[in-house]
């Protein structure tokens, strides 16, 4: 196993730049699923690290050796795709082994990578067997034999399990973890998926348009993304965001106004907050009380109910407008999304209603969206 270190990594499609000045260090043994809206460039940062994509600029680290111009198959790196064309007329056991023959491996290690593989993976039963005769799942886990049996030094994952369905990814879900923790594989992982990547990473890595935004443990990512984008990114449903004007009294007591909000906040910090503000609170940091007790009030539009939670959307309503400084336009944008509340099912609540809410754990932002992170608990 090795570490793999990207410093000032550019690519550049003629003139579209799609990657920019990346920094990024998955350390010997870790996990680190990249994430991002489509087109934000994992795909291309995967293909760089494995020797498909040329480097534009910037330098590329396997353990300490630098291997921007080495060839795919020098890189010693697997790689699983999203489709994992197995050969359809060889079984199993060939599909997994053909990579090793070719590289010209003894038939005795062949064997007892290939078993070892398939213990690992669940799929002794199965050596026989071809492609057509297996499930979604199957195939999917002797796509991932066959970059377990080549040992390389990283495994590289481009959303291996997104053509399955519900059910099974989850059950592959762990299937890959218990894979990085037998195998104390480094593991870059892409996903659209939430959850896989909550739950598989040892760190996220948050990008958007070619710009690596946060890279950081789950928790960390959730619990204080570094500006709005990975705010409402990392968590489902989104983390609202409203802007606010604030003033700050001499005791330290904010008060915070802006459409439908009027809140106070005790800051532990020393200096002021800034006059103006977004404040970031997710669906389920939010409490109805009695109107006295409110923070914000919501005039309900739609209800989810989803069985154990119900989802509110609405709009925030009532009080001065407040808050009138100018945001950057994405946060903007971020801001004039509807607003979701998640309440337990036993509430209940209409169309129409006017709903009194506290909140607990806000997140402050300045107006260009950049976490004001001096103002965390
Ligand atoms: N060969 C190419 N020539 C020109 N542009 C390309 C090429 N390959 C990719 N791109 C562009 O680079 C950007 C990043 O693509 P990439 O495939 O890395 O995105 P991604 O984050 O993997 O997206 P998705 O989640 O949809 O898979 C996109 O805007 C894409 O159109
Ligand atoms: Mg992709």
């Amino acid at each position: 196993m090795a570490s793999v270190t990207l410093a000032g990594i550019n690519k550049r499609f003629d003139d579209v730049h799609v990657v920019h000045d990346l920094d990024l260090a998955v350390d010997d043994g870790e996990l680190v699923v990249l994430v991002g809206p489509s087109g934000c460039g994992k795909s291309t940062t995967l293909r760089m690290v494995a020797g498909l994509e040329g480097i534009t600029s910037g330098e590329l680290r396997i353990g300490d050796r630098v291997v921007n111009d080495l060839s795919p198959r020098d890189r010693d790196i697997a790689m699983v795709f999203q489709s994992y064309a197995l050969y359809p007329h060889m079984t199993v056991y060939e599909n997994m082994a053909f990579g090793l023959r070719i590289r010209k491996m003894a038939a005795s290690e062949i064997d007892s990578r290939v078993q070892e593989a398939a213990k690992l993976l669940g799929l002794s039963d199965l050596l026989q067997r071809r492609p057509k005769a297996l499930s979604g799942g199957q195939r999917q886990r002797v796509a991932m034999g066959r970059a377990v049996v080549r040992e390389p030094a990283v495994f590289l994952f481009d959303e291996p399990l997104s053509n399955l369905d519900a059910k099974l990814r989850v059950a592959m879900r762990l299937e890959v973890a218990r894979l990085h923790k037998r195998l104390g594989a480094t593991i870059m992982y892409v996903t659209h998926d939430q959850v896989e990547a909550m739950t598989l990473a040892d760190r996220i890595a948050v990008m958007s348009l070619g710009v690596l935004q946060q890279c950081a443990s789950p928790d960390e990512v959730y619990r204080r993304p570094t500006n709005t984008f990975v705010a409402t990114f990392i968590g489902s449903p989104a983390m609202n965001l409203f802007p606010v004007t604030s003033t700050t009294a001499a005791d330290g007591q904010v008060t915070m106004v802006g459409r439908g909000i009027q809140m106070t906040w005790t800051s532990g910090a020393e200096q002021a907050m800034p006059g103006e503000l977004t404040v970031g609170v997710r669906p389920q940091d939010l409490q109805v009380v009695a109107e006295s007790d409110a923070d914000l009030h919501l005039r309900v539009d739609v209800l989810e109910p989803l069985g154990a939670e119900t989802f509110v959307y609405g709009a925030l309503e009532g009080g001065a407008d407040g808050a009138t400084g100018q945001r950057d336009a994405a946060t903007q944008e971020r801001c004039a999304s509807p607003f979701i509340v998640r309440l337990p099912p036993d509430q209940s609540v209409r169309s129409g209603d006017l709903l009194h809410l506290k909140l607990a754990l806000p997140h402050f932002f300045d107006t260009q969206g950049e976490r004001l992170s001096q103002f965390d608990d």
